[in-house]
Parts: C-alpha cells; structure tokens; sequence
C-alpha cells in the first residue's frame, strides 16, 4: 500500500477485511491506522520511486496499490510493473486523465465523449482576457498540471468580473501553478456535484454508490476549496437530488473514457473516479481522477461486500464483466477533522485525544489521516487529520451516528464542517436543483 492518508487506511481496511493479507506500507507521515494493520512499513515520501521499488522487491510483494495521484503521476506503477509487480492502479500514461487536464479535455473532445464542457487552454494572458470577455456565461480558471484540489478558482465563487478572472490567470501562468506556464479557462458548469467511482479492468468497469463530497472549507460552502472536508452516500446508490437516468448517464460516460483511453494504447487498470456536475442539460465532465477520493472511498469501501482482493486480481486480469458488485445497501456519512486554519494556515504539531474505543462503540469507523503519532497521542499536520464515517440504513442516522463518533476526538486547535449530511444541507441542494429545473 502506497500513501500515508485516510483513503489509504480505508484501502488498507478493505484489504484486512478480505484476505487478512500481509500489508507492507509505504507512507511520508506515521498514520497510526495503517501501521497497526501492516506487518510493516516504510516511512518514505511516495514518490521516491527508487526506494520505493527497492523495499517492494524486498518484501517480495504480490500486489500494489497506489492510493495518491502524485505517485501515479512520477511513474510508480511503470516501474514496479517493469520489476514483475502487479499493480492494481493506472499508468502515468493512463493516469494523464486527471495529471493533465488539458490532455483530458482534448481526450473527451477527440472521442466525442458525453458531458464535455467547452474549454480552451492558454499561455498567453491578453488571449485569455479576450476569450473570458467573449465567452458567453461564466467561466473556471483551472493549472493544467496537479494542485491537491485547490487550484481551481470558479467565477461567482471564487472571484467576480474578468479582471479579478484574469489576475489568477497570470498568477498561474507567471508561478506555473500545477506545473505549466498555462492555463485551462473552462464552461461554468451549474448545479449539483457528484462523485462516481468505479473499478476499471481496461474493457469494463463497475461503478460503485454515488457520494457527494463537500470542497469548500466552511458550512454553507463558504470559504476556499480544500481537498474535501467530507462527503455522504445513501443506501440505494443514488444521492437524493440524483435519479438513476443521471448515475447511469455518468457510468456511460466512464465507460466511453476508459474505450477512448484504449484506443489511446493507455490501458487503464484500477479504480476510476468522475466528478460530475448535473444540470439542467444533464451530467457534466468537471474532472476525472485516477484513482479512488479521498473522501469518497471511506464511503464506498466499508460497504463492499465482494472481496477486495478479489477485485483487484479481476482488474489485473481483465475479468471484471464476469464479477459481481456487492455492496451493503447502507447510508454513509463521513466528516473530517482537520487543523484550526486547514486550508489558509493551519496549526500544525496540535495534540488530538482520539478515544478509539468510544468511537467504536458508536458503530463508527475511524480512519487516520495525515497525523503523526507519538506516544499514544496522535498531532496535527498541515492536511486533514481523521475521518470518522457514521454508517446506517438512513442518512439522517448515520449523520448522527457520525457526530456522536466526532464527541470523542477532542482537541484545541480542531475544525469540523458539521453541516455536511444534515437534512438543512440536503434540503438545500434539493431547492437548488429544483430552482434551476433539474428536478
Ligand atoms: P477540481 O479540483 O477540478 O475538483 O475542482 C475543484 C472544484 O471546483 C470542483 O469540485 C467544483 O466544485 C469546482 N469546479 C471545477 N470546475 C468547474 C466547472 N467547470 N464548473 C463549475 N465548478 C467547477
Ligand atoms: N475528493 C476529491 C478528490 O479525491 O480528488
């Protein structure tokens, strides 16, 4: 197991859960969760690639999984697959579906694919003023290369009037955010978001239960985007704004991208992950990630009924189509507990008291973040912390369930978006779809 966050601690969990196989983790911070499932691990950045291989070779591993995009993108998979390694995760030519949006973009474009937004890239900034001046309706100002989820500044949201557009388009052309001297100026999609994930073989894929995850760091979506601040799912797959017509929509759309990706000669293998915006003209492309969320595994992997291991030998075999998705028909609700200041400065070295046992007791799982543990206390990072994920046949229970589980993490410098899964939060979304006739 590759990656030191939550998503990575749910991964492990579904791996424990199947085959109580031996996990070696390779890690940058000490996440307590994972350790106490490995029977090893590595404290290493994950995108040293070198040491990495080397400790694999080591352990004679079986199996890969990558959890985090950036190792992905520095060619891990590659180079474990050219040293005998199965890996259950893509390629950096397969991951280019998220590590370059442009490249997405001009994938969906060439392949005719559904739910394509219009786009144009650029590096120069009197074109890009003259195309957000014409552009009829608003616009998203997007770094073609990775960003950890903040590099995306939407008009309304974000910043108002094209000059206030273009002071970010220079910001990141002039300081190559996300890596290039470019930048993607994109449709304003309006409405609701969604997450769909799906195990990919290559040929074919199957899609788990639809989350919403929640970006912005303060309730009410007010404040910056973050990497997620926690996400819901409900027991029948689909989210209460969300028919089945939408869900199966965006599961054709990943399918057409995955064909596309092979008739690129980009085999892509392992998890999947789209997110979507419906509209009144249906789903929307907003981005696709190579690999599963983060929150949203901790919604979807705890349900998973099939075994995991399973799973992952029918991707690298390519026999997904003949495999049965069972998935326990369950409500999820997962907040995060991140740093006071997480996303604008955030106190880092903090003490969280986690009283594992009461959390437990809640019927809640618990999955470690980016903490560092040390003598039986775990201490805040500058990236989120813990998750906790209330789990029950109605939302409105695993909400509560899930807070009951957030009483017992205590700590000064903490911050929770306690709105995300309440019924006042659903019910707004729900207005808000209707005020634009998407229900
Ligand atoms: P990303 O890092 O691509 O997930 O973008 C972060 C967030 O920005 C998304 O979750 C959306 O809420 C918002 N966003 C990105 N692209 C668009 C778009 N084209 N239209 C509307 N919102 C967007
Ligand atoms: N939850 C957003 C992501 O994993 O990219």
């Amino acid at each position: 197991m590759v990656g030191g966050g939550a998503r990575e601690h749910a991964i492990c969990d579904a791996v424990y859960r199947s085959k109580n196989a031996d996990i070696y983790s390779v890690m940058h911070n000490l996440n307590p969760g994972i350790e106490f499932l490995s029977k090893e691990y590595l404290l290493e950045k994950e995108t040293n690639i070198d040491r990495v291989l080397d400790y694999a070779k080591q352990k004679e591993i079986d199996l890969a999984l990558i959890g985090p995009e950036a190792p992905l993108e520095a060619g891990l998979t590659d180079e474990l697959n050219r040293n005998g390694i199965n890996v259950c995760s893509p390629t950096s030519k397969a991951a280019r579906i998220e590590t370059d949006k442009e490249w997405m973009r001009n994938l969906l474009r060439k392949y005719g694919i559904h739910g394509q937004l219009k786009y144009e890239t650029f590096t120069d900034i009197k074109k890009s003023r003259r195309f957000i001046e014409e552009f009829d309706g608003d616009v998203a100002i997007k770094p073609i290369g990775l960003t950890g989820g903040k590099g995306v500044k939407v008009s309304g949201d974000h910043f108002y009037g094209t000059d206030e557009a273009i002071e970010y388009v220079k910001k990141v052309i002039d300081e190559r955010i996300g890596g290039k001297a470019k930048v993607l100026i994109e449709e304003k999609a309006i409405g609701e978001e969604f997450t769909l994930q799906a195990f990919s073989d290559g040929n074919s894929i199957l899609p788990l239960h639809a989350v919403q995850d929640h970006k912005r760091l303060f309730s009410g979506d007010e404040g910056p985007n973050t990497g997620g601040m926690g996400s819901y799912s409900c027991a029948n797959g689909l989210l209460p704004f969300l028919p089945r017509s939408s869900y199966e929509e965006a599961a054709a759309i990943l399918q057409e991208i995955i064909e596309a990706l092979n008739k690129e000669n980009c085999e892509y293998i392992g998890p999947i992950y789209g997110q979507f915006m419906i509209t009144a003209e249906g789903p929307k492309i907003i981005e696709i990630n190579a690999r599963l969320g983060d929150p949203e595994a901790m919604n979807v992997l705890p349900l998973l009924e099939t075994d995991f291991i399973e799973l992952c030998t029918a991707m690298l075999d390519g026999s997904l189509s003949n495999k049965k998705l069972r998935l326990n028909r369950k409500s999820t609700v997962c907040k995060y507990v991140v740093p006071e200041g997480y996303g604008i400065n955030s106190m880092v070295g903090e003490k969280v008291l986690v009283d594992e046992k009461s959390i437990k007791n809640t019927g809640s799982k618990l999955f470690y973040a980016s903490v560092n543990k040390k003598d039986n206390f775990v201490y805040t990072t500058s990236s989120r912390s813990l998750a906790v994920v209330g789990i029950a046949d109605a939302l409105a229970d695993a909400e509560k369930i899930c807070e009951d589980a957030l009483s017992h993490v205590q700590g000064e410098h903490i911050f929770i978006r306690h709105d995300i899964g309440t019924e006042e939060l659903i019910e707004k979304r729900m207005k808000h779809m209707k005020k634009l006739n998407v229900m």
